[in-house]
């Protein structure tokens, strides 16, 4: 694996989520992998999960980590070409890039979008700007549109909570109310990882307006319809975006759409997950997320592993 940008850099998805299991056995069986090589984690937002989940799985393979809030403690970056720097960036990423690629053997982005500026978010300019300027592998630690070690992460929680290889699990996409206006990355993200793997019968439902860019959601079944969707699910995946046409907008915030024991009784005794951060009784209810449905934290534990897999296979590439 030359990066880990999007389902789009994995050969074999499959195997990959045997490769995560693998360390989740055994986390010491490659600590001599990285061994004198450097990997920096990069935060223009803020995270807890991503943070030290890649952090612990970096150190498991023998590598130095350092971390780096560079919207913080760097300077101001400008990612735009032939800008006139006149304004509040004091260092053009053409700059900065290249030094990191000189320090570092693999560099770990996480970027937002803006939720303003559709076309530059969905254009991935930040992050497309590290990998043209930096000259060593880059991570995703999430981007502008996508957030692909968590999607893999999804995947594995999915695999390991559905012990039944030879049936298809029914697996739904559930949109949820929330206070303010999120990025569809998760979605997205989800939505292409689900519809590359196949594995499953996908299911996304959302209200009116909150339809996904369809370049991601291919390949599911969609409906507007919350409680149709979720008949006969065996997992649940409850996220919030905003809207993606209308850019960056919220629409609804029906409380309605928020998952409770009522719905999840229409399902077959489903899962359910949350990437987290969760808002608490407004995408999710305090029943459903200290009951025994919710693998939200179990879910969350599987970033080491996956982070583990995708940095091996980077480190693979690099001897
Ligand atoms: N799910 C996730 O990426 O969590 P953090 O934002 O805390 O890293």
């Amino acid at each position: 694996m030359k990066q880990f940008l999007s389902v789009h850099d994995v050969a074999d998805i499959d195997a990959l989520i045997a490769q995560a299991l693998d360390y989740k056995a055994d986390p010491l069986k490659d600590q001599n992998l990285g061994k004198n090589k450097r990997i920096a984690l990069i935060f223009l937002n803020p995270s807890l999960r991503t943070r030290l989940s890649t952090q612990i799985a970096a150190r498991q393979l023998g590598m130095e980590v350092m971390v780096f809030n560079i919207d913080k403690e760097g300077w101001a970056l400008e990612f735009e070409e032939g800008a006139i720097m006149s304004g509040h960036t004091s260092e053009h990423i053409k700059d900065a890039a290249p030094i990191l690629g000189k320090y570092f053997d693999i560099l770990c982005i996480r970027t937002f979008p803006t939720l303003v500026n559709k076309e530059e978010d969905y254009s991935e300019l930040y992050i497309q700007q590290f990998v043209k300027y930096a000259g060593v592998p880059v991570v995703s630690l999430e981007s502008a549109t996508l957030h692909p070690l968590q999607s893999l992460t999804d995947l594995m929680t999915i695999h390991e909570f559905w012990p039944n290889s030879k049936a298809r699990p029914k697996v739904v996409l559930t949109w949820a109310p929330h206070v303010k206006p999120l990025p569809q990355c998760v979605a997205n993200s989800f939505a292409q990882w689900m519809n590359a793997w196949g594995k499953a019968d996908f299911v996304i439902t959302h209200p009116e307006d909150y339809e996904l860019d369809e370049s991601f959601t291919h390949g599911a079944y969609i409906t507007h319809d919350q409680n149709e969707a979720l008949r006969d699910a065996d997992f649940v995946y409850v996220k919030n975006w905003s809207t993606y046409r209308d850019y960056g907008k919220i629409y609804s915030n029906d409380p309605e759409w928020m998952l409770t024991e009522d719905k999840l009784s229409l399902t077959r005794n489903a899962r359910v997950m949350h990437c987290l951060p969760v808002r608490r009784n407004v995408e999710l209810s305090d029943e459903i997320l200290d009951g025994p449905h919710s693998i939200v934290t179990a879910q969350a534990a599987n970033r080491v592993w996956a982070a583990q897999a995708v940095l091996a296979n980077i480190l693979h590439n690099l001897v």
